[in-house]
């Protein structure tokens, strides 16, 4: 049934309808969009623009509406245009002409920024749940390799060596920057767009700083033509998505290089790999390619909004109803991806013995000549000639730096000592690289404790949101 018949002598040819129609997807916005209407139904009450028994009437419906959608007893037909016109067929088939009482003071336009926002809302304190689990495994994992040596890589070559703790809690701060991300968007997307009408606001005497209150909002739009035309909210949630997907892929970079065989550092568990259809001794890291490759989909999707966007005349315009799938897309591919690298994650092992052999290897150590030269007080510049000098000795003559002789060590530089080979271990080069942050043991717990404390916290701002959204959902 649409809701724009008066003025028009022919219905919609069938080609129209089939491109306008949006309720095979913007169907999920039903429980947001029926909660709104109980707000704004409680303010036409209130404001004495319904009778109370036809208000009444109406919230009984709405409420009986929202238990047979959840419960999939009412559900969109064919010939239904968007989920608003579809939820409106469900209020007259109740209740007769006085279903369609809902409309006055507001308009679609106003109401799918609404329920978008609210969905949005919704979906983005999950996803922010799925990443503080997420955080969870690696933390764990960090500490479990707390003591473990590894080579760390600049341009995948051997660089320093560094506690294999540490290189898998660096994705805990990644993601802490993406749950900050979503806090700041929480804050700048609880404004509602609902009493703007069709653009210009309402003549009907209508409280939005009550529906925004209502609905959990902080704010009633202050400017009714932004108000149902704005689309930052979805944008900027689409690039926290892709900025999610981009951490999430580089995660997925790594495990598939740790899997090799040429690395062979990471088993990763059974449960979470998969086969070959032709070759049998295949077990293929999968789950982290996918985290990889879904990074192009989460990109595209903020790409597609982003380009609908700009130049877009105001107020409404249809193309504004394209915002829906990249957004509903980009959400259910964090919200299927996310469990299963949190799963990997926890359940990967890693050889800690391979990686102990591999960390001093390519002349890791170097870097330790050099600063040795330079607590003797050597400039940096000649103390990194040096200690280049005597990589290249050890690479003509096959050999490793703590193997150079006393007098090779002495010919390169006079300050080069024997007691430099004491400084030529993984373990003093760990232990020495006690700055905060840095990959000492000590500095490795601290940041372990500290992050994992922060965890903690987001982990109760996000279940409070979560408690107070649903509530909200359900008064
Ligand atoms: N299905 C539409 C959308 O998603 C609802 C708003 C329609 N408004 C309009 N003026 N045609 O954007």
């Amino acid at each position: 049934m649409a809701l724009w018949g008066g003025r028009f002598s022919e219905t919609p040819a069938d080609a129209v309808f089939a491109l306008s129609r949006s309720v095979h997807f913007d169907w999920r916005l039903a429980p947001y969009d029926l909660r709104s209407s109980l707000a704004h139904l409680s303010v036409l009450k209130s404001n004495g623009l319904l009778e109370n028994s036809v208000a009444s009437a109406i919230a009984q419906a709405l409420h009986e509406l929202q238990n047979e959608v959840a419960s999939g007893k009412f559900v969109a037909i064919a010939t239904d245009e968007d989920v608003h016109s579809a939820l409106e067929r469900g209020l007259t088939e109740k209740l007769g002409a006085i279903g369609g009482s809902l409309r006055a003071g507001r308009s679609r336009n106003d109401q799918v920024a609404t329920d978008l926002k609210l969905y949005a809302i919704d979906y983005m304190v999950e996803v922010a749940q799925q990443l503080l689990a997420l955080q969870d495994a690696l933390l764990s994992k960090a500490s479990e390799y707390g003591d473990a040596p590894a080579p760390g890589f600049t341009h995948l070559q051997h660089a320093q060596p560094v506690l294999f703790g540490h290189e898998i809690a660096k994705h805990v701060h990644a993601f802490a920057r993406d749950l900050d991300r979503i806090t700041d968007w929480l804050a700048r997307t609880a404004v509602s767009p609902l009493g703007s009408g069709a653009l210009a606001g309402s003549s009907l005497p209508l409280s939005p700083e009550l529906t925004a209150k209502a609905l959990g909002f902080t704010a009633a739009s202050a400017n009714s033509i932004d108000a149902v035309s704005d689309r930052d909210f979805v944008a900027e949630a689409l690039f926290i998505s892709s900025m999610i997907g981009i951490h999430l892929s580089r995660i997925g970079e790594e495990w598939c290089i740790w899997a090799t065989t040429e690395f062979g550092w990471a088993k990763v568990a059974d449960a979470y790999s998969t086969g070959s259809s032709i070759m049998p001794q295949k077990k293929n890291p999968d789950m982290a390619e996918l985290a990889r490759g879904k990074a192009g989909r989460l990109v595209g999707n903020l790409t597609g909004v982003l380009t609908m966007l700009k130049g877009l005349p105001f107020a409404y315009n249809r193309d504004l109803q394209e915002d829906k799938e990249p957004l509903f897309d980009s959400i259910d591919t964090l919200l299927l991806v996310l469990p299963a690298v949190t799963g990997m994650v926890a359940t990967t092992e890693f050889d800690r013995e391979k990686m102990a052999l591999a960390a001093p290897m390519g002349f890791s150590l170097a870097t330790e000549i050099a600063d040795y030269l330079v607590r003797a007080n050597v400039p940096f510049a000649h103390a990194h000639e040096a200690a280049g000098r005597c990589v290249a000795l050890c690479e003509s003559s096959s050999r490793q730096l703590h193997q150079l002789t006393d007098a090779e060590f002495a010919a390169i530089h006079p300050e080069l000592k024997g007691d430099v080979r004491d400084v030529l271990t993984v373990h003093g080069a760990l232990a020495s690289r006690a700055s905060s942050g840095g990959t000492s043991p000590a500095s490795l717990k601290e940041q372990i404790k500290v992050a994992s404390a922060a965890n903690e916290k987001s982990k109760r701002e996000f279940h409070a949101k979560a408690v107070a959204f649903s509530e909200m959902m359900g008064a």
